[in-house]
């Protein structure tokens, strides 16, 4: 596994490899990385020849009041994990790096549909994601690139770019990675005391009631949605920010829940900001 640091770096290291015609993913992180990374380089490995994972915590999708400064990093924990996994390359630029003067860049415009759900609660937050990812396609030009489901909202904002921008590339999205009592897997997670630990499974666990209720046949929105809303907001320690169902299409509310309807969460549990979704049919 290489490191590179600079745009220069990594562009001189593809080289050789597109000139042979092999096909190149890219995973998009912000490092500290757990099994859920790991399953998007094993996901990514299945697309392509070569995998260029880049590890950037991107400032400018962060709000004033977020969490920039402590968010966790470690890259030499990093590379011990992604180089067994199969990673091929490992970009970690630096701020100047990928933005020069940040004030003054020019950014990626969000369509109205980052403004709900997660957008609502973090403005400015899918400018930040978009205009980062596409940097960072500019950059590597994979012919794929890997997301995670448990980023429901940003997958779906990412495809929606790619199409409007004409990127010439794939998009995959892979499940959410869980430990084994049904916590999504997130670098956040690491803030979390042993109590706020198990507080936080109020989430996973509100959105497996709601699918257990939709296989026994119930289909209306309102009864799932409340029924998900209901345990989010008698759970102690934790605070809810919305639970919504959407169609993944659009993120409008669907008449009736069928297999795609997507129930997303967030919450803060402490001081920490969770999210969590499934997918009714899977
Ligand atoms: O999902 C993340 O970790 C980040 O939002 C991403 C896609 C790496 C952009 O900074």
């Amino acid at each position: 596994l290489e490191i590179l640091r600079t745009r220069a770096e990594l562009q001189a290291a593809l080289r050789g490899d597109r000139a042979a015609g092999k096909r190149i993913a890219l995973v998009p992180t912000m490092g500290y990385l757990h099994e859920g990374h790991l399953a998007l380089v094993d996901s990514a490995k299945q697309h392509a020849d070569l995998v260029v994972m880049s590890i950037y915590v991107n400032p400018l999708q962060f709000g004033p009041s977020e969490d920039l400064a402590r968010y966790p990093r470690d890259l030499d924990r990093d590379v011990a994990m992604a180089g067994p996994r199969g990673v091929d390359y490992v970009f970690a630029p630096d701020d100047h790096e990928m933005y020069g003067d940040l004030e003054t860049a020019v950014t990626v415009h969000a369509p109205k549909l980052a403004d709900r759900m997660c957008g609502h609660f973090r403005p400015g937050h899918f400018e930040g994601v978009l205009t980062v990812v596409a940097k960072l396609f500019n950059i590597v030009r994979p012919d794929v690139a890997v997301f995670g489901q448990k980023d429901f909202q940003q997958a779906m904002l990412i495809r929606r770019m790619v199409r409007d921008l004409s990127f010439d590339m794939d998009i995959v999205v892979t499940p959410i990675v869980r430990e084994a009592d049904g916590l999504a897997m997130s670098s956040r997670n690491i803030y979390l005391s042993s109590e706020e630990r198990t507080a936080a499974l109020a989430l996973s666990q509100s959105l497996r009631a709601a699918q257990e209720q939709y296989r026994e046949g119930e289909r209306n929105v309102h009864w799932l949605i409340t029924s998900v809303r209901s345990m989010l907001q008698s759970a102690q320690g934790v605070s809810m920010q919305y639970a919504e169902i959407v169609d993944p299409q659009n993120l409008e509310a669907p008449a009736i829940a069928n297999d795609d309807s997507v129930i997303a969460v967030a919450a803060f549990v402490g001081k920490t900001r969770l999210i969590d979704n499934v997918i009714l049919g899977k």
